[in-house]
């Protein structure tokens, strides 16, 4: 079992997509999701990420709210993966030496932001397909 950590900017839109994405595509590895700023610091899952989880019926936990990235989860956790270039370059900054090589990307091109573009079904696409192929890697 690997523990698994996605990381966005604000933890409202992105990472918890992916966070509850991924538990529904596999029950073998611990899953959480943090933002690397502060910025929503215990807000809630963004409406439009919620409405992707009715509508595509995906079980999620409608409590969870932003919480930064901090020292212990660089160590606790086995990949730390970033959901765009900009998330990979802070991470990288912020964690203690040692655990600098968890860090990933989350796929080959980085998960536009719908904070940004507004569109939660293309980010919902590239992240139900980034996440398949990431299951496929963990059981490779
Ligand atoms: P996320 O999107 O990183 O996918 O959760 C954002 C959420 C909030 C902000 C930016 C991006 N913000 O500026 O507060």
């Amino acid at each position: 079992m690997a523990k698994l950590l996605f990381v966005c900017l604000g933890n409202i839109c992105r990472s918890p997509m992916a966070e509850f994405v991924m538990k529904s595509v596999t029950n073998q590895h611990h899953i959480e999701s943090r933002a690397t700023s502060s910025w929503e610091h215990s807000n809630p899952i963004h409406a439009g990420t919620q409405a992707i989880f009715k509508k595509y019926q995906i079980p999620y936990d409608s409590h969870k709210s932003s919480q930064q990235i901090s020292t212990s989860d660089f160590e606790t956790f086995d990949y730390i993966i970033a959901m765009d270039d900009q998330n990979l370059r802070d991470l990288k900054k912020m964690a203690p030496s040692p655990f600098k090589d968890k860090i990933v990307s989350f796929a080959n091109q980085p998960i536009p932001d719908p904070w940004y573009t507004g569109d939660f079904e293309q980010t919902y696409q590239l992240i139900s397909q980034g996440c398949h192929d990431w299951q496929e890697r963990l059981v490779n």
